[in-house]
């Protein structure tokens, strides 16, 4: 019998892209002709391709996607869910609408981070498989400072204190079930391990990767698109 346990992606597609100056919805910009999202799906398939695809997007964009896949002969078999009007409820939407076994494996990633290496995705599996979960982080490179309400009022703090979190964080199915069933004031929060540090300790950190970056400004845009050629 395989021990490799059954793996659900949730792809968050269903954010409106506010820090982009003019077009939004970034998750559908193309790089390499091709729209962001699509490479993110692909890249996973070829990775992980006995997985369950679920994609999370905007109400008002499904029919646009549907429309996307249509042109671009996008063939990943996936389940499109609705956003909601934060990432926490487009995650916990989507969470308490899926079927999963105890011990499935479910990747949470942001549809806007298509540079992750096959190699990142197979540590954080293995890592997953043997802790319950596990999420990539980075360091933090440059010097950092606090900010006391604005930018008048700051301190420098020691750096080596801090951690950047990314995804895909992973999560064995009934740890993230419970995570976004409990009744406390979550919704702020702006990632999926977040939600689990009131009832797990210690949490499971690996290495990620800074090609992994979140395509979230025009900065970052750019950047993608100059490496995407060699990188996607
Ligand atoms: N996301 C989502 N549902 C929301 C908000 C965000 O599924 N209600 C998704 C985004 O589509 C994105 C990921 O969460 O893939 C990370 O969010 P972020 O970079 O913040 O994207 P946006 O929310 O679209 O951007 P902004 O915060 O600038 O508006
Ligand atoms: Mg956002």
């Amino acid at each position: 019998m395989s021990t490799k346990p059954h793996i659900h992606v949730i792809i968050l597609a269903a954010g409106c892209g506010k820090r982009m100056p003019k077009k939004r919805f970034k998750q559908f910009f193309l790089l390499e002709k091709k729209p962001i999202v699509m490479h993110t799906i692909l890249k996973l398939f070829k990775i992980i391709p006995k997985a369950n695809f679920n994609i999370v997007l905007p109400e008002k964009k499904i029919n646009y996607w549907k429309n996307l896949c249509k042109k671009y002969n996008f063939l990943v078999p996936h389940t499109i869910f609705k956003g909601g009007e934060t990432r926490f409820f487009s995650v916990k939407n989507t969470i308490s609408s899926l079927c999963f076994k105890q011990n499935d494996l479910v990747f949470i990633h942001d549809s806007v981070r298509p540079f992750f290496s096959k190699q990142l995705i197979k540590r954080l599996i293995n890592s997953a498989q043997k802790k319950g979960h596990s999420v990539p982080v980075i360091e933090i490179k440059d010097s950092l400072r606090r900010k006391n309400k604005n930018i008048d009022n700051t301190i420098s703090v020691d750096r080596s204190n801090f951690l950047l979190t990314q995804t895909p964080q992973v999560f064995r199915a009934e740890i993230i079930k419970k995570a976004y069933s409990r009744k406390s004031n979550q919704i702020k929060k702006t990632d999926d391990v977040s939600l689990i540090e009131e009832f797990i300790f210690p949490i499971n950190l690996i290495y990620g990767e800074e090609l992994n970056f979140k395509i979230t400004n025009q900065k970052d845009w750019e950047l993608a698109q100059i490496i995407a050629p060699n990188f996607l």
